[in-house]
């Protein structure tokens, strides 16, 4: 039997253009929800939004997340259009390919904007309207790299990091005003994230990783989201057993570290 947890609810995606995403859009709209889909490119914002059930109730909002200026006007066009915004899915991202020592200030820097400063300047350009209606979700798109660093993810894992940190007080300070804070952590998820990721001078990485083949399934990925901001849970781990590295990192970091060092990292295509 199909169910309608969000009907009728404002949800608004960022990175809706593909991936996690796009699956996040199918699977609330399938369930009721009204979009607000956000990236950068409209055109696959609105082939997201024509494969998505009623496509007519959907807006498609083109925006660039680490263009933070914009926030309170694109904010206010979409309270006016939609009224509230009961779920903001702050999902946008980009990973990285590059070594630590080889990687620009520049490149870090990009990094951080789209991974760590856009998801908190999105969210508190929302969350009054939240808080004076009493209700609504942030879900902050984080990883099992906000737990752990791997080779070639220093900057990404350190914004994945720096969202655990802020989010969490967030939630602390927000809790009596009844708006709740999502942090998914996913693993490995079969998405374009390895060839969109940015190499040690700014480089699209232009190729798929083996992990992100082997990963589980967007669409998966989105119904343990979605479980979760129905459940209304704080934070929630899915994919392989590479999720099992959060719970070694607190029990057994040695035992971690071992094992994190010996993973591969290369640049070279043949990687
Ligand atoms: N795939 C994985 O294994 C995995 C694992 C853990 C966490 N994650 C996280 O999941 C989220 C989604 O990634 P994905 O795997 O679905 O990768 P993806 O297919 O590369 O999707 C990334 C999305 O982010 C959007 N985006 C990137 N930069 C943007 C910007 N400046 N402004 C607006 N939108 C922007 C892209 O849209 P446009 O290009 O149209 O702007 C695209 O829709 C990310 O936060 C990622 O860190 C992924």
């Amino acid at each position: 039997m199909s169910r309608a947890r969000f009907a009728g609810r404002t949800v608004w995606i960022t990175g809706a253009s593909s991936g996690i995403g796009e699956a996040l859009a199918l699977a609330f709209a399938a369930e009721g929800a009204r979009l607000v889909l956000s990236s950068r490119r409209r055109e696959e914002l609105e082939r997201v939004r024509a494969a998505c059930a009623r496509p007519d109730e959907h807006l498609v909002v083109p925006l660039d997340v680490t263009r933070i200026d914009a926030f309170p006007a694109v904010v206010a066009d979409v309270l006016a259009r939609s009224g509230a915004i009961d779920v903001l899915v702050n999902n946008a991202g980009t990973s990285q390919r590059g070594l630590a020592l080889e990687t620009s200030a520049e490149v870090e820097r990009a990094l951080m904007e789209v991974n760590y400063f856009a998801p908190v300047a999105l969210a508190k350009a929302v969350l009054p309207s939240m808080r004076a209606r009493r209700s609504g979700t942030v879900v902050v798109v984080s990883s099992v790299m906000g737990y752990l660093g791997t080779p070639g993810r220093s900057t990404y894992a350190a914004a994945k990091h720096a969202l655990h940190g802020y989010f969490d007080s967030l939630r602390a300070e927000l809790w009596r005003d009844d708006v709740r804070i999502l942090l998914a952590c996913p693993g490995y998820v079969r998405t374009a994230v390895a060839q969109n990721a940015l190499g040690p001078r700014g480089e699209k990485n232009a190729r798929a990783d083996s992990a992100s083949r082997r990963g589980i399934a967007p669409e998966r990925c989105a119904a343990a989201i979605l479980d979760g901001v129905a459940a209304g849970r704080e934070e929630i781990h899915v994919g392989g057993r590479e999720v099992y590295g959060i719970y070694l990192k607190r029990l057994l970091p040695g035992l971690l570290s071992r094992i994190v060092r010996k993973m591969k990292f290369s640049v070279t295509p043949s990687s």
